[in-house]
């Protein structure tokens, strides 16, 4: 059944819903602020994992984004994009299709989180004509992948790199995912000032050292989520959840409840007063708990969107437990009967995207405009 042109309540549940003019509103805001900066956005694709998430990332121009998985390369350089990095550790298993990458787009980067990774590419010879060419992945204390920013490594790797035949050096890489664990909003600020200064003075450091470096920048969704001018001192930033938000977010400050542009649909199925509950159809195969922290209620799984009384408190495979966030509070079972809709704000919006085929894109009306289909697999 073609969904385009009818209400997001005609639709079946549950269902992943986008709204398009937020999605909108999120990337221009991204990319004003790297204009403003006057440095590049190169946008994380791993929340949305679509074409259509990609062009608005891009601001239409299809050039410089950076995925979490081979299969969104590959869907990106199908469909016209260039200058893809692939952010995500190398190892010798990826061989084969980044060298069809490599062959096939003009620019398509990759991530290097050690020496052993520079190796093995320089034992492999690129495709006629390229180089392997990479950006290293450093660690400004997110405790991930990557070199610690002080370390010597990092200077011999990247002189490892530029004596190699078959690469080619194009900068450093921070995530700066440490900026979860703020509990403020200038928390988050000085993650991101820190982690800016590590990274510049890396870039200084090679420099010194008589090593090129073409690009340094960091990027996560709370630390590029306020202006700065420190920014000015990058030459990129590469944040990604942004473009949907979700409830984390919010509680970071990165972003008001009204941002947020990706949430679960789901329908009730039933009251039961007695235990001050409604069961909806939305499970655990439909919202994720992933990377749950801090919420407004300890049981909160997902607050309700318009019902700020009510959250998502439990859930099996299917079905989802709804109760009152106040222990005293009580639930209006009037305003819901069975079948009627709810709207579910995730705490973590690419993982609870990443449990559905299709993402219903509506206009502020809830008009379906858009199907859009995220590539899944690796
Ligand atoms: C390597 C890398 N770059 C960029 C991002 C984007 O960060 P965020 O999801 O906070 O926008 C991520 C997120 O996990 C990442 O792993």
């Amino acid at each position: 059944m073609s969904y385009i042109g009818k209400h997001i309540s005609s639709l079946a549940t549950p269902a992943f819903i986008v709204d398009k003019e937020k999605v909108e509103k999120n990337c221009r805001r991204m990319l004003d602020l790297a204009k403003s900066n006057g440095i590049h956005l190169r946008g994380q694709t791993k929340t949305h994992k679509t074409v259509e998430g990609g062009i608005a990332q891009t601001g239409g121009t299809k050039r410089k984004v950076v995925t979490s998985t081979l299969v969104e390369c590959e869907m990106y350089a199908d469909q016209g994009f260039d200058d893809i990095l692939y952010g995500f550790p190398f190892i010798q298993s990826h061989l084969e299709r980044v060298f069809a990458l490599t062959e096939r787009l003009e620019e398509f980067h990759l991530m290097v989180a050690n020496q052993e990774a520079c190796q093995m590419l320089e034992q492999s010879a690129p495709p006629e004509g390229k180089l392997w060419s990479v950006f290293l992945k450093v660690d400004c204390g997110n405790a991930r992948a990557g070199v610690w920013w002080e370390d010597d490594e990092a200077v011999d790797i990247v002189k490892f790199i530029q004596g190699c035949q078959n690469l080619t050096f194009q900068g450093i890489y921070a995530h700066c995912g440490n900026s979860y664990g703020a509990h403020s909003i200038s928390e988050v600020e000085r993650v991101r000032d820190s982690s800016v200064e590590m990274m510049v003075s890396l870039a200084r450091k090679l420099k010194e050292a008589g090593l090129e470096c073409p690009h340094w920048g960091v990027g996560s969704t709370p630390s590029c989520s306020h202006a700065s001018n420190r920014f000015e001192n990058l030459t990129e930033i590469h944040p990604g959840n942004y473009v949907f938000y979700d409830n984390q977010q919010v509680g970071l400050g990165s972003c008001g409840l009204d941002d947020v542009a990706g949430k679960v649909l789901t329908r009730v199925l039933g009251h039961y007063p007695k235990r001050k509950q409604m069961l909806v159809d939305c499970g655990f195969t439909a919202i994720t708990k992933q990377g749950i922290g801090s919420q407004a209620h300890p049981k909160m799984i997902a607050p309700v969107d318009d019902h700020q009384d009510l959250m998502l408190s439990n859930m099996t495979q299917e079905i989802g437990f709804v109760e009152p966030i106040a222990p005293e509070g009580s639930i209006d079972f009037s305003l819901h009967p069975v079948g009627s809709l709810l709207k579910l704000i995730p705490y973590h919006s690419c993982a609870s995207a990443a449990c559905h085929p299709t993402y219903y894109v509506h206009d502020s009306q809830g008009i379906i405009q858009e199907l859009w289909t995220p590539c899944r697999g690796w």
